[in-house]
């Protein structure tokens, strides 16, 4: 776990509470759940870098009828296969090194203590009633589906088969909220993220909202609800509390970082997120995070993966062959963060070869070369600092734009490349050396502390080279040269 900071700008406690959506313990994680993770990893690592005390939550989902036949297809109780699996997910994010402050699990006692607190508060507020379901559930998705969403019988999500079920259930008045719903969104243009696909959830609840059932009778692996002992709380009901249950609320103690952020989710979750979780904060009084970022969706060589294929990409398999930084790399450079994109190793071979050893590792080590065998004094003009758009950098992140963050620091690497050729720095000696040195130098500090969410390890390999201390965001200024270069071999290898 990652050790908490606190850090004040100008006399205010900056918070930034950001999460990721918590996995389905049936699922195996592949390179799609990993990317949800990495990028909230790289959107942490992006704001302690600025100074906020960031807290980081992701975990693992755990209830439902999807569990409860998974355990039984393995002969295991549902609490061994969640302990089980839900561990699996926890370690590989230690391997790929993923900040998260806390691993929340909805089998926690103190999740499920929440989740009956929050359900109170909405039923005091005469939100929750007891009603009958006729209709469709597909149990891989854990969604209720009506007959008008059937497309030839099969769930619209994702195309598998649905059951019928006709049983008591409890309704939340999601129906209520149409209104306060479409005010929201009128009046927070940041809270539906991208911008361009946020009319099609607006739409949709200009459209009209049901009410929607909230327990199982007949799904016994989950938490009881409070009102009616013989159901168990529909899943994604209990799911979407565990942002809450994290930080401890309904405690006072929950203020420090709510409302949160961020929260990072999949396209196809997005209407859970942006529609039915606001409305349960608005029925509670809770204020409404900030932000939902609905992020696209990675097939691989042009498929969705699935089992049946055998196409499915685990990202374990890659950073053990390619490093963590390069698919962490491959993500945010391949495509902007609301779009879909396509995963094959050739495309991320291509990244490898052309743009980290030929760009990034080519300039370290010619910086390194040239600087490891320089004996004059490292000072001299800031010719290159003025080509460092900081401003820029910041605005990009702070639109969740990762694609453009990584290019513009993608051209600063370039024009130092540039700049070692136009100078013909191999030819030079004195102090025309010691001033071209020290725009290389100072720029591969800037660039080691800028890349430092998206690449940790390789910045940090810079920064030792370097022989810098650990810096933050305010240092990505030209300074006085004080690093002790410790040149070692090629940051990447040629992949062939
Ligand atoms: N358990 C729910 C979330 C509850 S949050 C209160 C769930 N779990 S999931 O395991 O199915 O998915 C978790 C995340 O992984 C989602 O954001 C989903 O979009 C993401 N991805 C799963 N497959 C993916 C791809 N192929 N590509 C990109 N992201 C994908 O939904």
């Amino acid at each position: 776990m990652y050790c908490k900071r606190f850090y004040f700008k100008f006399g205010v406690f900056i918070k930034y509470y950001i999460t990721t959506p918590i996995f389905y313990v049936t699922n195996k994680p592949h390179i799609g759940t990993a990317y949800t993770v990495i990028i909230a990893d790289i959107l942490s690592r992006w704001h302690r870098l600025l100074g906020d005390d960031v807290f980081f939550l992701t975990g693992t989902d755990e209830h439902g009828e999807k569990v409860d036949e998974a355990a039984k297809k393995n002969n295991q109780t549902p609490q061994e296969l969640v302990d089980k699996i839900s561990k699996n997910f926890e370690e590989l994010w230690k391997s790929l090194e993923i900040t998260n402050n806390k691993f929340i699990r909805t089998t926690d006692k103190k999740h499920v203590d929440t989740v009956i607190k929050f359900l109170m508060e909405i039923y005091k507020k005469g939100d929750i009633y007891k009603g009958n379901y006729e209709g469709w559930y597909c149990v891989p998705d854990e969604t209720f589906i009506t007959e008008l969403q059937l497309v030839d019988g099969k769930c619209p999500f994702c195309g598998r088969d649905v059951k019928k079920i006709i049983e008591q259930s409890y309704f939340f008045r999601l129906s209520k909220y149409q209104n306060k719903l479409l005010e929201l969104y009128e009046q927070n243009p940041k809270f539906l993220m991208p911008k361009n696909k946020s009319q099609e959830i607006i739409n949709r609840v200009k459209s009209g909202l049901n009410d929607i059932s909230i327990s199982r009778s007949t799904v016994k692996w989950g938490i009881e609800l409070p009102m009616e002992k013989d159901h168990t709380v529909y899943v994604w009901f209990d799911a979407l509390i565990n942002y809450l249950s994290a930080i401890d609320w309904p405690n006072q103690n929950y203020k420090k970082y709510w409302p949160a952020d961020l929260h990072l989710v999949g396209k196809e979750i997005n209407w859970f997120h942006s529609v039915i979780w606001p409305a349960m904060l608005l029925s509670v009084g809770l204020d409404i995070p900030k932000t939902i970022f609905s992020h696209g969706w990675w097939t691989v060589d042009g498929k969705k993966m699935s089992k049946s294929l055998g196409n499915v990409v685990d990202p374990l398999e890659i950073t053990k062959k390619y490093g963590n930084d390069a698919l962490r790399y491959f993500f945010v450079r391949e495509v902007p963060l609301g779009d879909d994109a396509d995963f094959s190793e050739k495309a991320l071979i291509s990244r490898i070869n052309g743009e980290l050893v030929n760009d990034l590792g080519n300039l370290v080590y010619r910086t390194l070369s040239l600087a490891e065998k320089f004996t004059g004094e490292v000072k001299g003009n800031k010719e290159l600092e003025e080509k460092i758009n900081l401003e820029k950098i910041k605005e990009y992140m702070t639109d969740f734009n990762t694609f453009e963050a990584i290019e513009e620091i993608w051209s600063i690497v370039r024009n130092t490349n540039k700049y070692i050729n136009e100078k013909e720095a191999w030819k030079l000696s004195g102090d025309e050396l010691g001033s071209v040195l020290y725009n290389l130098l100072e720029s591969l500090r800037v660039i080691s502390i800028l890349i430092s969410p998206f690449m940790p390890e390789t910045s940090e390999k810079i920064r030792k080279q370097l022989g810098n201390k650990i810096e933050n965001l305010s240092d990505c200024k030209f300074k006085v040269y004080s690093g002790k270069i410790k040149k070692e071999g090629h940051l990447f290898e040629k992949i062939k």
